[in-house]
């Protein structure tokens, strides 16, 4: 049977084996590529994308593979084709498929009528393969996942549901300072929260962005405006002024801390110059770690 990666909860068996995996192939520069010459991944994209696409096409060359990006405008979706009849065509020619969508229904259903493996490279709900550069390079620098706290600061958002609902397979306890009119999904937030209980762990949502980083290990933000939400621009940025990373927050963390974004960053929005290019930050590294992760998750879905 196929397996998609729509959402982090499609890793809750294996996303510690993925990492320890990408840390492997990091480390050594050695990617097994028996099981994936040959293979070939789509990659629809029907939004920008540097990090994910670029990962995703080294990821392929590496492995011996191929991938093709696809714009919808060049195919004939642009043109109304149905996602579903897309999906059923495209699937016949591919492995696997990457798809960055504007809407969560539109991923699941391209996943519905793909007969390959479907990996969501972001939507308006989830990004998951983010999650597992994520943590790796949480690993990477911390040496664990336990007694660490991870907060968030700013968009409750589909970073913000993915990183909760990670945080909580991997039993870290994640604190999360967004306005309460833009908390993370409501029923993914009661999921993660029953996973982090079962981890012993906890997920906390709060106003306060000081609150959240107080004591942190890990101080994380993403951009206050995501891809197509362009035109509330003005009224986002005046709610999240106070959430902003700026020194005077990051204060508050723990001295070691790291910071963490998923990138692109809006310096001088949702965090200054002067935490993203600071000692503490570790934000190109994290960047690296996509292709890493990536590659490990695309060997996992084409070897089985
Ligand atoms: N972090 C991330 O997904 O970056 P891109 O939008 O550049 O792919
Ligand atoms: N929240 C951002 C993440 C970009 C990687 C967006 O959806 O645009």
């Amino acid at each position: 049977m196929k397996r998609d990666i729509i959402s982090v909860l499609d890793m809750k068996d294996d996303m510690s084996e993925i990492i320890d995996l990408a840390i492997r192939m990091k480390r050594d520069r050695y990617t097994p590529h028996e099981e994936t010459r040959n293979r070939v991944l789509g990659m629809i994209f029907e939004k920008p994308s540097t990090r994910t696409r670029i990962s995703l096409e080294t990821a392929m060359i590496q492995l011996g593979g191929h991938a093709i990006y696809l714009n919808p405008n060049d195919m004939q979706i642009g043109r109304g084709e149905t996602i579903a009849d897309t999906a059923s065509v495209i699937s016949r020619f591919l492995d696997v498929i990457s798809y960055r969508a504007f809407k969560h229904e539109n991923m699941l259903e391209l996943a519905r009528y793909s007969s390959v493996p479907v990996i969501n490279a972001l939507d308006d709900r989830e990004h998951p393969t983010q999650i597992l550069a994520d943590f790796m390079t949480v690993l990477e620098k911390k040496g664990k996942y336990r007694d660490l706290k991870f907060s968030y600061v700013g968009d409750g958002n589909n970073m913000a549901n993915s990183l909760m609902l990670g945080a909580a397979l991997l039993g870290i306890d994640i604190s999360i300072g967004c306005p309460p009119k833009n908390a993370p999904d409501r029923d993914l937030t009661e999921k993660a929260r029953k996973i982090a209980k079962d981890n012993g762990s906890t997920v906390e949502i709060m106003e306060s962005p000081v609150d959240a980083v107080s004591g942190a290990d890990i101080v994380y933000t993403d951009v206050w405006i995501s891809m197509g939400e362009e035109s509330i621009r003005a009224e986002k940025e005046k709610l999240f002024g106070k959430y902003q990373v700026n020194d005077d927050l990051v204060s508050h963390a723990d001295k070691n801390y790291i910071f963490m974004h998923c990138l692109p960053a809006h310096r001088g929005l949702e965090v200054t110059d002067s935490v993203a290019s600071s000692v503490n930050s570790v934000i190109f590294d994290e960047a690296e770690n996509r292709m890493h992760s990536i590659k490990a998750l695309i060997y996992t879905l084409l070897k089985s």
